[in-house]
């Protein structure tokens, strides 16, 4: 299903517990309407995975993942040929041969679909609906720019040109999510080519009730000094301020702990689960310490 209104598909992702503010509705809602790339960005853990995710989930299509990193190749993102099954046509047209007149295989012969194996965005290309895939290129920053160069075809023309057969167009355009975390300036040319939304840091409501639908047995009292303690200690100057992500996998452990009312100790005491650096730590304790920062109560 498609959405016609942002309103219809905030309730749909709200129903699959992805809750978003206007402006990733508005950024979605354009995705899947207009069906051109978007672009998240944001620090880690505010979603940006998820949203692709969350989509795929609301519009019943298949979710496909290209998972970047520094060297991912054209091979593992477009189409490889199948070596094996084309050796192996090689090697039957040769036994086939009984002396009588010799089969003959041609080059053209072994380059055909028959042959091909999709890589995500011909995946994407060649689904054949009729629910959108959702094409997820997640943390597209990892990768280097020749990589980033291959990918301006698809994200233009939502077309993989396979030189020995010719061009596949969408049969149904993707819905297509890029992410990243910003640890590199992205092309001009790509960002061109795409939709962009920067996702801010979910306020302190949102967040809470983040929580709560992930850590379905969390107590209120808990689940509220908990997001409370989590947004204070962002204000800090950590190497890695703790995201939604850490917030609900604290909120677990606390929850497996059987803590119902946080206090200063407990935090403490909990502190790894939402704090992941050493140094980090060591700051977040001597704000304690120094009455910065603290479990307030409610
Ligand atoms: N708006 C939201 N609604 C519901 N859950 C959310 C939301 N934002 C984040 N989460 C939850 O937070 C966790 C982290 O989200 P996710 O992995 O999508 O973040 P990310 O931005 O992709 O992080 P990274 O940059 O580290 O990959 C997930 O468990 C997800 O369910
Ligand atoms: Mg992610």
């Amino acid at each position: 299903m498609t959405f016609s209104s942002r309103q219809e598909l905030v309730n749909a992702l709200e129903g699959v517990d992805y809750l978003v503010d206007e402006g990733l509705a508005t950024a979605l809602f354009l995705a899947q309407s207009i069906r051109q790339p978007l672009l998240l960005e944001g620090e880690p853990g505010v979603g940006k995975t998820t949203a692709a995710k969350a989509m795929a989930s609301v519009l019943g299509g298949p979710l496909i993942r290209l998972q970047c990193y520094e060297g991912v190749s054209a091979n593992e993102a477009l189409y490889e040929w199948n070596y094996s099954q084309q050796l192996l046509a090689i090697q039957l047209a040769g036994q086939a041969d009984d002396g009588s007149s010799k089969p003959w295989l041609a080059a053209d012969d072994l380059f055909t679909e028959d042959y091909l194996l999709d890589r995500p965005l011909l995946k994407a290309v060649r689904h054949p609906g009729p629910a959108p895939a959702v094409l997820l290129i997640d943390e597209i920053d990892r990768s280097d720019d020749e990589f980033e160069a291959l990918l301006f075809e698809f994200l233009g023309e939502q077309s993989v040109t396979v030189p020995e057969i010719g061009t596949f167009s969408a049969v149904v355009d993707p819905v297509v999510i890029l992410t990243s975390n910003r640890s590199r300036e992205l092309h001009d040319a790509l960002k061109r080519r795409c939709l962009y939304h920067w996702i801010e840091f979910p306020s302190l409501e949102r967040t809470a009730e983040i929580v709560r639908r992930n850590v379905d047995a969390a107590a209120h009292p808990l689940v509220t000094a908990a997001t409370a303690f989590v947004s204070d200690a962002r204000a800090l100057d950590l190497d890695k301020p703790p995201g939604v992500a850490e917030a609900i996998d604290w909120v677990g452990a606390l929850s497996a702990l059987g803590v119902t009312n946080l206090d200063d100790s407990e935090a403490r005491s909990t502190l790894s689960a939402v704090i992941k650096t050493p140094d980090d730590i060591r700051t977040a304790n001597e704000a304690m310490d120094a009455g910065e920062l603290s479990v307030s109560v409610s």
